[in-house]
């Protein structure tokens, strides 16, 4: 009985990997991380515009972006990033082969994001000076991640 299910689970598995594959298997998690990302890059936009003064410094506006970038943080994983899904081989991805071989540095890159990102909270929150301090720190884990593990686009 026990054969008999995983049997049935296993072709239930196989059968949805063939289908996803003639539709590109990585299209999904592709599409998650340039969302997770584009949502982080538009809430730095607004930390960033506030820091360079071309926007007036608001607590409440600062403190949202800050806490959006943290969560975002909180959800990275390799789930978004599954093994095979990289440049040239995915459509539209810009995922280096080195985050698959690398992966204990690219999980303390996200661990990094986590930790900037908690500490920028605090910061965006309190004034323009704290705020303007704290961008190096946060938008440092976003570049040494990008450095190592993103291809450039042309
Ligand atoms: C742990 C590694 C890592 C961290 C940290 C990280 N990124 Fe990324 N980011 C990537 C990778 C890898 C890609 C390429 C993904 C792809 O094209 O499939 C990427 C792509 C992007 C893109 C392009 C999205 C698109 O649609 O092509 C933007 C924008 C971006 N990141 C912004 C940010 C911002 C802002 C931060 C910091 C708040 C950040 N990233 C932190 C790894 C990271």
């Amino acid at each position: 009985m026990r054969v008999l299910l995983m049997i049935a689970a296993a072709s239930a598995v196989l059968g949805s990997v063939a289908v996803a594959e003639e539709e590109d298997p990585f299209a999904d998690a592709v599409e998650m991380r340039h969302g997770l990302m584009l949502q982080m890059a538009t809430d730095l936009g607004k930390v960033g515009a506030m820091a360079k003064e071309e926007t007036p410094y608001d607590a409440a506006v600062a403190s949202k972006a800050a806490a959006n970038i943290a969560a975002i943080a909180s959800v990275l994983s390799m789930d978004q990033f599954p093994a095979g899904s990289e440049y040239q081989k995915a459509t539209d991805s810009f995922a280096l082969p080195a985050i698959w071989t690398a992966q204990d540095d690219f999980l303390q890159k996200i661990a990094d994001l986590n930790s900037a990102s908690g500490a920028f909270q605090t910061a965006a929150g309190t004034d323009l000076e704290s705020l303007k301090a704290g961008m190096a720190g946060l938008g440092g884990a976003c570049a040494a991640c990008h450095k190592a593990y993103r291809q450039p686009e042309e």
